[in-house]
């Protein structure tokens, strides 16, 4: 169980969007019944793990905006997956080269999480199942089961429910993040489920995935979240209205947000939109889905 003092692992951290966000009713624990269909995208962060003598965890990142303490969710993750194994924690020294946007609905602190978790597995614990090591991720975080095998999935329950789900056909994705965070808890607070408006169409969305036809996919995309944004953060609803000017197929905020994904049909269409967005925003990123299970 012990990996040799001076040894170095890393493991890669993909971002994830929310094809489609559904609230289903609150349950008696506090939290929300959810329906999600999740996707990845290639735009990542590196977890590095340098493996020490003694029990000590430090945590350091090139963002400012990551928590070098154990509200560090990779931090988290270690210190649950060693309670689990029943296992003496070695000293564990955290390295976290940022790219996913922080507080942006993109999972990124979870990514990171999952990430830990999978390369703890891998150094340590071979013979850990997929559903054990999501087992301990859904201690850490809702997303963090599904950021553990990534691609495309629906996410029910509290987010820990699983089923893989068919990739998003080949598209490219364009995503802007305004430069303010919204309260993830907060926006749920907001939420009365019996005063949505709107559903997603969720079992209409895999039925497209499973045909693999992006134009089905994209007229299901939707998010509930945005039928409940306070007033102050219009903005998010701005860059939606902007991307679809922008010849977008679809866009929609991803998860609590406030980031706006746009899916494009080629990528010089979203690269001319991603072009006219910079004029006004500092976090404009291309990227795309990825596929192929991370477990
Ligand atoms: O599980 P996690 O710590 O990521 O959740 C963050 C917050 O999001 C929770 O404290 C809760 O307010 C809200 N949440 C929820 N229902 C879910 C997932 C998250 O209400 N299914």
């Amino acid at each position: 169980m012990r990996p040799p003092a001076g040894h170095t692992a890393q493991e890669t951290a993909y971002g994830k969007l929310n094809l489609s966000l559904d609230i289903l009713g609150r349950r008696e624990d506090g939290y929300h019944e959810l329906a999600m269909v999740m996707q990845s995208v290639a735009l990542c962060d590196t977890v590095r793990c340098d493996f020490y003598e003694g029990g000590e965890i430090a945590a350091e990142s090139d963002s400012p905006y990551v928590p070098a303490d154990s509200r560090n969710l990779a931090w988290r993750a270690a210190e649950a997956f060693f309670r689990a194994v029943g296992a003496e924690q070695p000293g564990l020294s955290i390295r976290i080269e940022k790219r996913i946007p922080v507080s942006a609905g993109m999972a990124g602190g979870s990514s990171d999480g999952a990430a830990m978790l999978r390369l703890l597995r891998r150094e340590l614990a071979p013979a850990f199942s997929q559903g054990e090591l999501e087992a301990i991720g859904a201690s850490v975080g809702s997303d963090v089961p599904y950021c553990i095998r990534g691609t495309t999935a629906l996410a029910r329950g509290r987010g820990e429910l699983l089923t893989d789900l068919p990739p998003l056909p080949p598209c490219t994705i364009l995503l802007c993040k305004p430069d303010f965070p919204i309260s993830t808890p907060e926006l749920f607070g907001a939420v009365r489920v019996r005063r949505l408006r709107f559903h997603p169409d969720t079992a209409g969305l895999c039925r497209a995935l499973e045909a693999g036809d992006l134009e089905g996919i994209c007229r299901r995309i939707y998010n509930v979240f945005e039928d409940v944004l306070p007033r102050r953060f219009g903005q998010v609803l701005e860059i939606k209205q902007a991307m679809l000017q922008l010849d977008a197929m679809a866009a929609s905020m991803t998860g609590s947000g406030p980031t706006v994904f746009g899916i494009y049909g080629s990528p010089e269409a979203a690269d001319r939109a991603a072009e006219v967005l910079r004029r006004d925003f500092r976090q404009v990123y291309v990227t795309r889905p990825v596929q192929g299970n991370f477990f």
